[in-house]
């Protein structure tokens, strides 16, 4: 298939767009570069072994959408775009509802102008919020998330479940993404994240290689194995051959719209994650203990099950090769994806 690929130089794109080659389908990027670097594209092609092709878009101009579908035939979208980091959408909720809505509307609305009805959407775990306990199942009601970035997510499921069941024939699959995190084996595609990393795993690398003191521990009061948070870390590579395990499976499904978790099914806690990133790497990763983090949660995990029944997809890779891959990435690439290539 012909699969658009929409934020398909960010982090979860790039490594979908990888497994999409690999599955014999045609991705075709649509990114605005807002988070993300024209530097993957060299990079994908040399793993790829084919040309990529990508179109810098913004989509939520309709215009620019539009031309997408025009030039070649879509089969089906996978929509990986929107903004994603938590703090900022709290500061700037107008920026987050705007781009995160109406990019996603407006894919919908042309995908409907042009008669393309199968559509993967990049959801997350967030939308389960605070109410509900671990394993987390994909029936769990009502979806809720503390903060505006989570809350796209939930209004957009929400208003991709009412598209499908007023437009004949479309196939949805929602994928609540656990916490991704690794880097392809080849060392050329990873996390590359601007400023101070958000998330635990980019930050305790970026510790790893020197370029921070240390890691700030957020609480270790919890009732978890060690006091530290408990979070289901999965592979970016199985997060990615989930998408086209979504894809090859939407003809079949036999309702409009469907859930997925993709997670692993187990946790670690963040000094489970500091030590295995030590042994991956041969460095200490020094860290602080400091208070919680507002919105956080003691433990949260997915149950995998559906996935494995009804998608025959289900993550390999361990924690170990998570951070060996990491690192890996991280070595190579001390600048991100600005580094430049070996030759
Ligand atoms: C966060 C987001 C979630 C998003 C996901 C993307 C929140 C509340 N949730 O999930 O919506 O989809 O990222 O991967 O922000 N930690 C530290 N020190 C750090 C960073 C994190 O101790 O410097 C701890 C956190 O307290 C948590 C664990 O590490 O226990 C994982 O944190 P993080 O990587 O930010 O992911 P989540 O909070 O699970």
């Amino acid at each position: 298939m012909r699969v658009l690929v929409t934020g398909g130089a960010g982090y979860v794109g790039s490594h979908t767009v990888l497994a999409l080659v690999e599955a014999g389908h045609t991705p075709v990027i649509a990114d605005n570069f807002s988070n993300s670097s024209r530097g993957v594209l060299e990079r994908l092609e040399l793993v790829a072994g084919v040309p990529i092709e990508c179109h810098e878009a913004e989509l939520t101009d309709v215009e620019a959408t539009e031309r997408l579908f025009r030039v070649e035939p879509i089969d089906a979208v996978i929509h990986c775009a929107g903004l994603k980091a938590v703090g900022e959408s709290v500061s700037a909720p107008l920026e987050y509802y705007r781009n995160n809505l109406v990019s996603t509307l407006t894919v919908a609305d042309v995908m409907a102008r042009h008669g393309v009805r199968r559509l993967v959407f990049s959801s997350s775990a967030t939308v389960y919020g605070a109410s509900h306990a671990s394993p987390l199942g994909e029936d769990s009601w009502p979806l809720e998330s503390s903060n505006p970035y989570g809350q796209t997510k939930v209004i957009i499921e929400r208003m991709l479940t009412d598209i499908a069941a007023a437009h004949v024939g479309w196939k949805v699959a929602l994928l609540r993404y656990f916490n991704p995190v690794g880097a392809h084996s080849s060392g050329l595609i990873g996390e590359d994240p601007r400023g101070i990393p958000n998330n635990l795993m980019p930050f305790i690398a970026q510790v790893a290689v020197g370029r921070r003191d240390r890691l700030t521990v957020h609480g270790d009061d919890y009732e978890t194995i060690d006091g530290t948070g408990e979070r289901d870390y999965i592979h970016v590579v199985d997060l990615a051959a989930g998408h086209v395990a979504a894809l090859d499976h939407l003809d079949a499904m036999t309702t409009d719209v469907r859930a997925f978790n993709l997670g692993t099914g187990a946790s670690t806690s963040v000094l489970q994650l500091v030590r295995a990133y030590e042994r991956a790497s041969g460095r200490t990763v020094p860290y602080t203990v400091g208070p919680r983090r507002d919105g956080d949660l003691a433990v949260a995990y997915a149950d995998p099950s559906r996935a494995r029944a009804e998608l025959g997809w289900m993550a390999t890779r361990s924690i170990d090769e998570m951070c060996a891959d990491s690192w890996r990435w991280q070595q190579n690439n001390p600048s991100g994806m600005s580094s430049r290539l070996a030759n």
